[in-house]
């Protein structure tokens, strides 16, 4: 892992080797060998991923072999999943950042392309909606992604949270075996125990008002233990594995959301090329399709805390921007704007 943009440097290479014979034994010779490096460059480049936090075992004769327990973010794991034409010179790793919404944002201002991804192991000021914090320990997920509104594959681009949450619940079903459901907004939810937050932040433009970018930040429980969260998260926090209890590693199910988000597999849309949207292609009904399939609590009665207070009403549908239509006690509609409120099950 490192703190600047992704060169595929000796150190890489040993890595990504090892990542593709991970639990095998390779020796010093054949790594070399394939990588056409002198033995040399490969003992140094192991050095130094085993600096980096890397655990890779030595045995005489045998060589080296990276330990399957090993869960370090890297780029070369993730890129090799990455589908279609999706550049992995677009995502950038770090150790630990403030936010990497900050800083996928600080990337936007300076027109990153599309797809633009930042990740980082920890955080140490992740931001939540409502301008909470978002606890981000080691053994977690947390990645940003920069977006233009003219290459996603909808046009209506107040779907573009709905969009991530079921690309991210897509994702989790797929390599954990469980149910992840929506708890609207953005809230993915896993018996009863909130495992994902997502942040979308934006800028408009002054003059035509329309979107410039857009971040959407993603914060998952992947291994973590939920125990030692802050009073007032530990409650409702839950964790998708046990740490080290998790079957795939956090590169896989990294590159799987990367790839559900730019492709839009996961709303029948499947772009070879991120960005290369056909205009006419409009996806937002499925989209609200699959959102809605993922919202349990459709037709059930929740308590909706506003600035106003507490009430309770019964959560009928969403509308076209996803917005949750509820019925309250008198018989009236109404429907909510996820930034005024927040809505207990
Ligand atoms: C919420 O539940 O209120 C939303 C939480 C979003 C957290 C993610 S972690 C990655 C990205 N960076 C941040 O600072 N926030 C988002």
């Amino acid at each position: 892992m490192r703190n600047e943009v992704y060169m595929k440097d000796t150190k890489e290479q040993v890595l990504e080797y090892l990542e593709n014979n991970k639990g095998r034994f390779s020796s010093g010779e054949t790594i070399a060998g394939e990588l056409n490096l002198s033995r040399n460059s490969v003992w140094k480049a192991i050095e130094s991923l085993r600096r980096s936090g890397y655990q890779i075992e030595a045995a005489s004769r045998k060589g080296y072999l990276l330990s399957n327990d090993d869960d370090n973010l890297n780029i070369a794991a993730i890129a090799r999943l990455l589908s279609g034409n999706i550049n992995p010179d677009l995502i950038h790793i770090y150790n630990s950042i403030e936010s990497t919404n900050k800083t996928a944002k600080g990337a936007a201002a300076f027109d990153a392309p599309f797809g633009t991804t930042i990740i980082s192991a920890t955080q140490t000021a992740g931001s939540g909606r409502k301008k909470r914090s978002f606890h981000s320990p080691n053994g977690g997920i947390y990645m940003s992604m920069v977006l233009s509104p003219d290459k996603i594959p909808f046009k209506n681009h107040a779907l573009i949270t709905a969009y991530a949450a079921i690309s991210v619940c897509e994702a989790i079903k797929k390599y954990s075996g469980k149910k992840p459901y929506i708890k609207w907004m953005n809230d993915i939810f896993i018996d009863g125990k909130k495992v994902c937050g997502i942040l979308t932040e934006s800028t408009a433009d002054m003059d035509t008002g329309e979107l410039s970018w857009v971040v959407v930040g993603i914060g998952i429980n992947f291994c973590v233990n939920t125990k030692s969260f802050p009073e007032g998260a530990k409650e409702i926090a839950g964790s998708i594995f046990e740490p080290g209890k998790a079957p795939v590693s956090k590169n896989v199910m990294i590159a799987e959301i990367i790839n559900n988000i730019l492709t839009g597999s996961v709303i029948g849309a499947s772009f070879d090329t991120p960005g290369s949207t056909d205009n006419d292609f409009d996806h937002s009904e499925e989209i609200l399709k699959k959102y809605r399939a993922y919202l349990n609590m459709l037709g059930t009665e929740i308590t909706i805390l506003s600035q106003d207070g507490e009430y309770k009403a019964t959560a009928l549908d969403i509308d076209d921007n996803a917005k949750l239509i509820v019925e309250l006690p008198s018989g009236h509609k109404k429907t909510l704007r996820s930034e005024e409120i927040s809505i207990r099950l």
